[in-house]
């Protein structure tokens, strides 16, 4: 094939670049209008080669309690059950309090990484010494943090041999902050240089350790019944599972992608870095060098206890949550209005979202609930209208084996019907 076509591409207009790819690539006519209809302006400032926008569905966690007060909460998910489960979870432990969310910290790490040290010592001391003068070069390379409150506060030197970092600590107030970073990062970067240091790179740690949220959970062991199954026998395998997680990383994986299904809903419906957040949150789950569940439960007297912890450097200003319309839609849906607020929520959705997955696997297993979610999708995937699918939905329910045939079979049944 000849590509020619695709020098300059991104230097092309939309409508050129949709044609380009529609010839390519032969779509059909429908699969054209697709792509220009869901095409926006919007779309094409925000990145490159654009072409159109794809959409996921939104919906919204209710009855979410942290530290008192009640969140309705936009989650953006191409999965089904994943917001059932979140309200789900999030309702049972309103039931008992709700969450308790801490005040966190919440700085974020930029790293200058040096090579080839030979006398440590002597980067120690000029570090010590030039302590001041770092942190007045990084603030003056992003002047604004420092007037809204913010800004460079802190340094510390780590040796990773043959490199050694020094990790710049910023306060990027409401922001996530990764501009703000890197430019300090590389202003500092270029004061290293000068003294004779080889420089390899000046870039932000997604390593968040220094913005680590945590939320607490209480729940009724009588509220956690149900399914053939008493309160205390399913806090008993929820206590199991969290426990596994802490052992075992095939189980620790599974564990921490139900946690995640909660969070990354809320940080793309908030228009954060989910990317960030989510390599920050392994990263994390591997600090002592074994990958573990990101949450804990534990049941005490009456009560299961659930404790989550994870690096959460959300922003609520910065990137494209000013620029997107939905998004600022989605922060007056929930009220969120500090990043803080937003790390909070976020990790109280988490650990409902994993209350309820285990609880759905202490029981009767995780099937039966997301199966029934699943219906009208594998409605959908074999075409089904709108119309069709909640009826063909309704037989694969009753089905023993439901699967993509099975549910072809029921749509051509009832369409000859
Ligand atoms: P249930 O107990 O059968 O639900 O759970 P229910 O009918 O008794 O309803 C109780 C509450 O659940 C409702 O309260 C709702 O809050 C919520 P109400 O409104 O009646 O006062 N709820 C729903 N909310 C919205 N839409 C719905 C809906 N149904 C119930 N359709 C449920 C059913 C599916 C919630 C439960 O079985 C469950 O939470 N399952 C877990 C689902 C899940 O985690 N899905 C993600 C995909 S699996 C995965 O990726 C992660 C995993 O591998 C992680 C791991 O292994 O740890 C599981």
């Amino acid at each position: 094939m000849n590509n020619n076509w695709q020098h300059g591409f991104y230097r092309r207009s939309v409508a050129d670049r949709q044609a380009i790819v529609s010839e390519q690539r032969r779509l059909s006519p429908a699969q054209q209008q697709l792509m220009k209809e869901h095409a926006t302006p919007l779309g094409n400032q925000l990145v490159e080669n654009y072409l159109t926008d794809y959409r996921l569905p939104e919906g919204v966690t209710v009855g979410l309690l942290v530290n008192g007060r009640h969140y309705t909460v936009p989650m953006v998910v191409e999965e089904p059950s994943v917001i059932a489960a979140a309200s789900n979870g999030a309702q049972r432990v309103a039931r008992s309090g709700g969450f308790d969310a801490v005040t966190a910290p919440r700085l974020m790490i930029g790293q200058v990484i040096i090579k080839d040290v030979t006398d440590f010592a002597d980067l120690q001391q000029w570090v010590k010494t030039h302590h001041d003068t770092i942190l007045a070069t990084a603030n003056a390379a992003h002047p604004s943090m420092q007037k809204r409150g913010g800004g460079a506060v802190g340094l510390r030197l780590r040796q990773e041999p043959p490199f050694v970092s020094l990790d710049l600590e910023i306060d990027v107030q409401e922001a996530m902050g990764a501009n703000c970073v890197n430019t300090m990062a590389e202003a500092v970067a270029d004061l290293v240089r000068q003294q004779g240091w080889h420089v390899t790179a000046a870039i932000l740690s997604n390593l968040a350790t220094e913005s680590v949220q945590e939320v607490t959970a209480h729940v009724a062991l009588a509220d956690l019944g149900g399914h053939g199954f008493s309160g205390k026998e399913a806090a008993s395998g929820i206590a199991d599972l969290s426990a596994l997680a802490q052992v075992d990383p095939y189980r620790a994986a599974t564990h921490n992608k139900g946690i995640m299904n909660g969070i990354d809903a809320v940080m793309i419906a908030a228009g954060n870095d989910w990317r960030a957040i989510e390599s920050g949150a392994h990263a994390y789950a591997a600090r002592d060098g074994q990958y573990r569940g990101l949450s804990t439960w534990q049941i005490q007297d009456a009560e299961l206890i659930g404790h989550l912890a994870l690096p959460l450097p959300t922003g609520v200003v910065g990137g494209s949550i000013g620029l997107n319309p939905q998004t600022r839609l989605n922060y007056q849906i929930s009220g969120i209005q500090t990043a803080r607020q937003l790390a909070q929520v976020a990790a109280s959705v988490g650990l409902a979202q994993n209350l309820a997955a285990l609880r759905a696997l202490a029981t009767n297993g995780i099937q039966a609930g997301h199966m029934k979610l699943q219906y009208r999708s594998l409605a959908l995937s074999v075409g089904a209208t709108a119309q069709e699918a909640p009826l063909v939905a309704r037989q694969l329910a009753k089905a023993k084996h439901a699967d993509k045939a099975l549910a072809k079979d029921i749509l051509l049944k009832l369409r000859k019907d």
